[in-house]
């Protein structure tokens, strides 16, 4: 039995903070607001020149180093986002470009805000499949370039960054990841899109003086699909594996609304001790939360060699998806 195995880990954040005083100026809402219902303090924004792939590659230089992998090792690049640098070429080239990573074929993963996850699934099955031994798998989104701010009802809630972990072939035992669980339901784009830009709605003047190209989302409606979907897709990577959620050590969700983490948790009867948050820092930064979430935790300490971690997430499309990891 073969397991893909986290060797490396690594994020990066913009250096600008937006807090919820700076942004009461520039919308009509309050720090009240933004934490009663989100739990969101602050937020990382990418200055002008930043790209995407600038975020990725500072990630991946990070978990490639600790992996301690040569850069001619890597032989496959994905990355999950919904903001590349460009339509294309895609991101996951650029970032081959920057670091120098020879050997590597590179893809991205248009999976909103599951990103990471339908990415690392992918990366774990060409492991097992024996097609690839060392992967590197970035979740990375600059939601700022796609927010519009003079809409309250989005603007408070989305964050710029981006994690990567270098997975390899362990043969030796049982840790990496145990399993992988995608679902999709599309017909939503009515509660979750960026609709113009594409061929759909090409861009025109019109969409311009829209802000069509900006993130629309319904909240609420979204709110009520997360917990119920983020709940199922959670127990069903428990199950999958034989497993209850006493014997989980610590869940990583994604970082989208610290109500959506604490409603999952309670049906799913995880005490929030074994919940790791930082959403107040970030706000949701998309297919950047979870690799950010789970770099923070192992540096930190929460998260140990050996120990059981579960992740999910949800996001446009919809698409929802879960991993139990032996770290
Ligand atoms: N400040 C003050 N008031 C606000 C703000 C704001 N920033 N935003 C909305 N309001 C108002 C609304 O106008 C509304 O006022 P009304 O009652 O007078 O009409 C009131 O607050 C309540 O609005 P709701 O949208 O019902 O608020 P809700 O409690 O649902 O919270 C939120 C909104 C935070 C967006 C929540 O619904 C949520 O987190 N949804 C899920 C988002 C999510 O999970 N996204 C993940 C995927 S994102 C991706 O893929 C990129």
């Amino acid at each position: 039995m073969v397991y893909s195995k986290i060797i490396g880990i690594g994020s990066f954040v913009p250096e600008k903070v937006l807090t919820n005083e700076e942004l009461s100026s520039i919308v009509n809402t309050s720090d009240e607001w933004i934490t009663s219902r989100t739990g969101i303090r602050e937020r990382h924004i990418a200055e002008s020149g930043l790209t995407t792939s600038d975020i990725a590659a500072a990630a991946a230089k990070e978990a490639i180093k600790l992996s301690g992998l040569n850069l001619a090792d890597i032989e496959l690049i994905l990355v999950g986002t919904v903001t590349p640098d460009m339509a294309f070429p895609s991101t996951s080239c650029i970032v081959q470009g920057k670091l120098g990573l020879t050997n590597a074929a590179a893809f991205d993963v248009s999976a909103g805000c599951s990103g990471f996850i339908y990415s690392l699934s992918i990366a774990d099955s060409f492991i097992k499949s024996g097609k690839y031994k060392n992967i590197l798998v970035i979740g990375v989104d600059l939601l700022s370039r796609i927010t519009d701010y003079t809409d309250r009802s989005t603007c408070v809630l989305f964050g710029d960054g981006g994690g990567a972990v270098v997975l390899t072939a362990n043969f030796e035992n049982d840790r990496g990841v145990l399993s992988t669980h995608l679902h999709s339901e599309g017909g939503h784009n009515d509660i979750l899109a960026l609709q113009a830009g594409g061929s759909f709605m090409p861009t025109s003047l019109e969409t311009l003086s829209n802000h069509e190209h900006y993130i629309k989302m319904k909240g609420s409606e979204l709110f009520r699909y997360a917990v119920n979907y983020l709940k199922a897709v959670a127990e069903e990577a428990i199950n999958f594996n034989g497993l209850t959620p006493g014997d989980i050590d610590l869940f990583v969700p994604h970082q989208a609304n610290i109500r959506i983490i604490e409603a999952t948790a309670k049906k799913l009867h995880f005490p929030m001790e074994k919940v790791f948050v930082n959403l107040e820092r970030y706000g949701n930064t998309s297919s950047g939360s979870i690799p950010i979430a789970l770099d923070e935790a192992y540096k930190s300490g929460r998260l140990k060699e050996g120990q059981l971690v579960l992740i999910d997430a949800i996001g446009a499309g919809l698409t929802w998806a879960s991993s139990i990891i032996r770290w």
